[in-house]
């Protein structure tokens, strides 16, 4: 492994940091590696959904297992495997090129194949364990690969199982490969009614998967910062889920805020309405701000670490519990 290694551009909010050892994985095998396993592990994909909290004394092992290709096919659904590695954006683009679509409305969620299953991904109305099939991974205290199937994967808004069992933050196992399960029979997925309005502002009635794709990458550009140009880590707190007697209150001091009822009877709320209504859309805290085009979104205006950015989200949480008495999330993961 390299020494010493420089993590700041290995993460989208561009926190400073470094790591005692780093390694590039590049073939499943290499994790069979026995030093790996006594090492303090980090297991690094794309770095857009960390919080880098300051230096990591132990090994990073950084996922840079490529390739793609159809598994299998039968009369129902296309299987599709991708290499952990693999940057999801262009995964997706090359499914809908192929002619296999599904994945369209998870277009321009940065970070990588592998990722993508342990927050459960999700974006316009599409989860990616609705379209998600099977993984394998490496386990480091079994020294063994073993494979998952969905309804193991216990997929839940931005959760799995991976999250749940805290494997991931542990470095107790290393996703290698994913399969996709991609139905033969498309339906667009026009659930969210910016994907819709963008579709209509184009003129575009009845429309391919490459269509829904290009008008989500639109509605992203739209309202989510580049993290090339402004470092962030997308929506920086989960959308809380209270009670419905909560939400009932909340809605009846506040009718215009945005709530979406679940299965379970419980009430999803707009973290991003609140934040917004809390004063923090577009106002800083030293070098560490709430995005103004969507104050869901954290953003490093430049120079920032992580206790700055700890800051920031303790303000805003604050802020937010003292008005609304509503607990924030923070959704990605603290090294
Ligand atoms: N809103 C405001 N002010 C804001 C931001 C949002 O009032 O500053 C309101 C909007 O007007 C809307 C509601 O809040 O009524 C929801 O906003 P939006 O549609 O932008 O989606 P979101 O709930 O903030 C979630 C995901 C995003 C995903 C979008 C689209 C979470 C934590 N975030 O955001 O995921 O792209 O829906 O499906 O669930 C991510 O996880 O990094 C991410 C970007």
């Amino acid at each position: 492994p390299a020494t010493d290694f420089d993590l700041r551009p290995c993460n989208t909010l561009a926190l400073p940091g470094r790591a005692a050892r780093y390694l590039k994985i590049s073939a499943a095998d290499e994790l069979a590696a026995p030093d790996l396993a006594r090492d303090r592990r980090f297991i690094l994909g794309g770095g857009s959904n960390l919080v880098l909290t300051g230096d990591f004394d132990g090994l990073v092992l950084h996922m840079a297992i490529f390739g793609k290709h159809l598994l299998k096919e039968d009369a129902e659904a296309f299987y599709i495997e991708a290499g952990a590695g693999e940057n999801w954006h262009e995964f997706v683009q090359w499914t809908l090129r192929q002619g296999w679509p599904g994945l369209e409305n998870l277009s321009l969620i940065p970070g990588t194949v592998g990722a993508a299953p342990i927050q459960n991904i999700g974006a316009y109305g599409l989860e990616v364990g609705e379209c998600f099939q099977a993984l394998t991974a490496w386990d480091f205290e079994k020294q063994a690969f073993f494979q998952i199937d969905r309804s193991a994967c216990r997929f839940a808004y931005r959760d799995s199982l991976f999250k749940q069992e805290g494997w991931h933050l542990s470095g107790r196992m290393a996703i290698t490969s994913v399969v996709f399960r991609l139905p033969k029979k498309w339906m667009p997925n026009l659930r969210y009614a910016d994907v819709s309005q963008e579709l209509a502002a184009q003129h575009i009635a009845t429309p391919t998967p490459q269509n829904i794709a290009d008008a989500i990458v639109a509605v992203r550009q739209r309202k989510l910062p580049d993290p090339a140009r402004i470092p962030n880590a997308g929506s920086f707190f989960h959308n809380p889920v209270v009670t419905k007697v909560q939400a009932e209150a909340l809605k009846a001091a506040h009718p215009t805020l945005p709530s979406y009822p679940q299965p379970d009877g419980r009430v999803k709320l707009a973290a991003g309405w609140l934040i917004e209504q809390a004063g923090w859309r577009g106002k800083n805290l030293g070098p560490v701000g709430m995005y103004e085009k969507q104050a869901l979104v954290l953003v490093n205006r430049g120079g920032a670490t992580g206790a700055d950015v700890r800051r920031t989200m303790a303000a805003v949480q604050a802020d937010v519990a003292a008005r609304f008495a509503v607990a924030l999330t923070p959704e990605p993961i603290f090294l």
